[in-house]
């Protein structure tokens, strides 16, 4: 299991009961090594400073807390290992060579602390935008010192804290490092100095390296998201795994059995580290060994977990059960009920679940949507489809409850979750000529886009028209995106990597995106000379001829998105439900808000 930060520490950065939970899950769901994340190894300015909910292994006082955690995941049948890390330091060029040596020192005190409280293997965080991984990049690192010339001097702080960690472990402890292999920019670091960085690790006595790609935390030229596909970093843990002979771990992406199988039997990487994978499902490994593939929950790439939820914590809105693992196991009902859901999302699709596991007597309906909701409506845009696995599996698991998801919910429910899609949004130009709204749109048969004729403006804020015009492209018509989002971040409502993917493939299908335009009117043309009369700039521009315009507006929700501080509140869990409660979440097309959705309908369906 690759390093995994949860925001389930405490606030003193101690291992709380849900984190060791969490871990536990992981381990007695087969994992073979469970690296644990980042713990910090100094409380300093720059650690207290770097996030309130990161563990701390920087005094003796710590060591029994660390104990529970090893403790569980070595009897839930894994190795346990802690990566250590430092944060990366904004003064960087004014620290003093002594400042360094000391950081880089606390790395062995930490290690020794960690094998104290009973973990068999440490691994170094050099990745970039932590301390050691600054100090490796020449992007990064201007030092004029020993830590800062030359390429042996950028090593030096790393190749450092290894044998400071073998010194005070007097070797006992296997000590791995985790770094990028390519930062994507030929200033950084290369795949010919990691190279160079990989042996120099080998000569320290390093007991395995785990190999990432990437500059940043996730950089939008990262290939993580949905519709990349599989094991997209392969290849850089292949050419580093030539070049030494200590074992090499393949990250990122890796996400079915399949291609964690092909990475180890085509000789890329000794092992391969999964992230997200486990997030989505900690039984993974047990079911892959199984043959029960498809029982895995799939991670889909949707990139919520990167954004933490609203109480600082890890989330995953194809695991209802992420962050629950410390609760007790769901108890039947002692009064089964009727339970009614409306609308298909993932969060109706969970409540559901977790009802009729209890006992409940639940209908689903779809409520005019697909499978999946708003997020199923994208599920059908190029580049999306791995969304659609989540719906199946959640699907798949109702159909073995007994639950079938119908057109319309039965009536009469003792409680009823109403998960449908709010209004879609109307702008003012829109009119009933030449008009459509992308949720009309998507999801239609080939024999229903006749009407729509060849050259189509798409009009939004963000990333919706992007998906709509992609949609469309495929079907052959020539779009052109209008949004008002700016020019340089014109999709700003989904991650940088999905708005990556996106601007790229527009440019495959030569989509162009006319950004900071606001719609003002559509005059349309029966003779095919319809326009777009937008504000631009200030000044007033006349756009096209179309022969259609959608919006891609979005619809309405409890609060408007994407603002992170407007993230929706979700209600209260309330401690009695009464027979005739109705509870109302509305439908989103946005992984975040709909991950916040799911957990909340996870623990709901606990207490129906
Ligand atoms: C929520 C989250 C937290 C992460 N925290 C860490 C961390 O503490 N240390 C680290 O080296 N990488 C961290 N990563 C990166 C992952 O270890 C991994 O490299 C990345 O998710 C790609 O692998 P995957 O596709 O298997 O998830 C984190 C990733 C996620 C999604
Ligand atoms: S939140 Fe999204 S990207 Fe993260 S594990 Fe879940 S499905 Fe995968």
């Amino acid at each position: 299991m690759a390093p995994m930060t949860t925001g389930f520490a405490s606030h003193a950065g101690r291992p709380s009961r849900r984190l060791v939970a969490w871990y536990g899950a992981r381990a007695a769901g087969g994992a073979a090594l469970v690296i644990v994340e980042e713990t910090l190894v100094l409380d300093d300015e720059r650690t207290r400073a770097s996030s309130p909910r990161k563990l701390r292994l920087a005094a003796q006082s710590a060591i029994p807390s660390f104990r529970a955690l090893a403790e569980t995941i070595k009897r839930g049948g894994a190795v346990a290992a802690l990566q250590l890390a430092y944060p990366r330091a904004d003064d960087l060029l004014t620290l003093s060579f002594r400042d360094v040596a000391r950081i880089v020192a606390a790395f062995g005190e930490a290690a020794l602390r960690a094998e104290g409280a009973g973990f068999q293997a440490v691994e170094v965080q050099a990745s970039p935008g932590r301390f050691l991984g600054q100090l490796l990049s020449p992007l990064t690192n201007k030092r004029r010192d020993r830590y800062g010339r030359a390429p042996g001097g950028r090593m030096q702080a790393l190749i450092q804290a290894v044998g400071a960690i073998r010194t005070a472990t007097s070797g006992r402890v296997p000590v791995l490092v985790r770094f990028s292999a390519d930062e994507r920019d030929p200033t950084g670091i290369t795949l010919h100095r990691a190279l160079e960085i990989a042996r120099a690790l080998e000569t320290a006595g390093v007991a395995a390296l785990e190999i990432v790609g990437g500059a940043a935390s996730v950089p939008p030229t990262e290939l993580l998201s949905s519709g990349v596909g599989e094991a997209t970093r392969v290849d850089l843990a292949a050419a580093v795994k030539q070049a030494v002979s200590v074992p090499v771990i393949a990250n990122g992406r890796i996400v079915t059995g399949d291609s964690a199988a092909e990475v180890v039997t085509r000789g890329q990487a000794h092992l391969v580290s999964l992230g997200r994978a486990l997030l989505a499902d900690p039984a993974w490994a047990a079911k892959h060994r199984a043959g029960i593939e498809n029982e895995i929950a799939p991670c889909i790439g949707c990139m919520a977990c990167f954004t933490p939820a609203p109480d600082g914590g890890i989330g995953c809105p194809v695991n209802g059960d992420a962050g629950h693992e410390y609760l007790p196991p769901l108890v039947m009902a002692d009064q089964p009920r009727r339970v009614a859901v409306l609308g298909a999302s993932l969060a109706g699709l969970e409540l559901a679940r977790v009802a009729a596991a209890r006992g409940h007597d639940v209908s689903i309906s779809t409520a005019g949507l697909p499978l999946g909701g708003l997020l199923g409506l994208r599920a059908g845009v190029p580049g999306n489809a791995e969304f659609g696995r989540a719906f199946l599996y959640a699907g798949d698991r109702l159909r073995e409850l007994g639950v079938f998801i119908v057109d319309d919910a039965a009536p009469g429910a003792d409680v009823l979750l109403d998960c449908r899609a709010g209004a879609e949004r109307r702008p003012p130009w829109l009119t009933d000529r030449g008009t459509l709204l992308a949720g009309e749109l998507l999801g239609r048969d080939l024999h229903e886009m006749y009407g729509i004729g060849r050259r189509v403006a798409v009009v939004g804020y963000g990333a919706l028209a992007a998906e709509v015009a992609l949609f469309l492209g495929g079907w052959g018509r020539r779009c052109t995106v209008v949004v008002s989002a700016s020019e340089n971040q014109p999709f700003p409502d989904v991650h940088p990597n999905h708005a990556a993917r996106l601007r790229e493939r527009l440019e495959g299908y030569k989509v162009p995106i006319v950004a900071g335009a606001t719609v003002r009117a559509w005059h349309y043309d029966t003779d095919r000379k319809s326009e777009l009369d937008v504000t631009r700039n200030s000044a007033r521009e006349t756009l096209g001829p179309f022969h259609t315009v959608v919006s891609a507006a979005g619809w309405t929700l409890p609060r408007p998105w994407p603002q992170r501080t407007l993230v929706p509140r979700l209600p209260r869990l309330p401690k009695t439900i009464l027979a005739g409660t109705v509870f109302a979440l509305q439908d989103t097309p946005y992984p975040e808000p709909l991950r916040d959705q799911v957990t909340f309908a996870n623990l709901l369906a606990r207490v129906i």
